[in-house]
């Protein structure tokens, strides 16, 4: 393994064993988890675990198939075949990771299939060309099942093609850990922002769509160590980002005038 220049990411369970045990497998993998609870820190912790390139590609609405794929394109007055991440994967088996895969076009998931089903087969219609995917070529989803709505789901003939793995928030001795590391701020005041946190997610469904990240933690605890006060700090990086609601701000600023004293 090379390990060593793995970015930095702190495991909470059996994660790292269950992803290596499906990249040993051939086997496809589905992460599900909130915004900025650490997915893609972890693929790309153990896309160098493994040794294996990482390309990533952020799914939005008008990502079509060919954007995987690849595509003729005009160079130099003549028009040349060029690979999209996913071909460029497959070719080399590298790590191919869809991160919002639920916002991709429908016509992604038809070419997902083959891939990751016992195939293992990337067929490109443009070229004629039909590929088998390289050892150690894996494919990694993520989505956030929070801002699921009705339209936006995986099929299932999709998601029973993955094995798949729930992330949440760190218990809170990990996420001080994390924090502490990620920032470089002193652990009581890293201590205190993660209490904070805890209270900050207990409110989602009733004042707020989503719980505050990990993510916004590491940046308070950042703004804190690079010499912001706390008050500004909390308000820019953990209260801001989660409402527009004067209202419900006041409220999270009183929350962490009460947890800071
Ligand atoms: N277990 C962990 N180990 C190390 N860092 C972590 C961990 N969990 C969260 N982090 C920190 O949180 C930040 C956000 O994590 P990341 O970008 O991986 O979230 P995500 O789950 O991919 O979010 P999104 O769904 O919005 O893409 C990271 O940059 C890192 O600083
Ligand atoms: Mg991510």
């Amino acid at each position: 393994m090379r390990g060593a220049e793995a970015p930095f990411y702190l495991a909470h369970g059996d994660e790292c064993e269950i992803f290596a045990a499906a990249y040993g497998n051939g086997l496809p993998v589905l992460l599900k988890g909130p915004t900025g609870c650490g997915k893609t820190r972890f693929v790309a912790h153990m896309a160098a675990a493994l040794g294996r390139p990482l390309y990533t590609v952020a799914c939005h609405d008008d990502l079509t198939a060919a954007d995987l794929i690849g595509r003729y394109l005009l160079k130099g007055g003549e028009t040349v075949w060029v690979d999209g991440p996913l071909t460029r994967a497959v070719r080399e088996g590298a790590i191919c990771y869809l991160d919002e895969v639920v916002e991709a076009r429908k016509d992604v998931a038809v070419v997902l299939h083959p891939l990751t089903d016992d195939r293992r087969i990337l067929p490109i219609d443009r070229t004629g060309e039909e590929l088998e995917a390289a050892p150690g070529f894996m494919l990694v989803a993520s989505y956030n099942p929070g801002y699921q709505n009705i339209l936006k789901t995986l099929k299932p003939s999709t998601r029973q093609r993955f094995v798949a793995m729930e992330f949440d928030f760190p218990k809170p001795e990990h996420e001080i850990a994390v924090v502490t590391r990620e920032s470089g701020l002193d652990e009581g005041r890293v201590r205190s922002l993660v209490r904070l946190a805890g209270k900050l997610r207990g409110l989602k469904g009733q004042d707020l769509e989503e719980g505050v990240s990990t993510r916004l933690v590491v940046y308070a605890a950042t703004l804190i160590a690079g010499g912001m006060g706390v008050d500004r700090a909390i308000r820019v990086a953990m209260v801001e980002p989660l409402t527009d609601d004067e209202d419900v701000k006041r409220g999270l600023l009183d929350l962490a005038t009460a947890v800071f004293g």
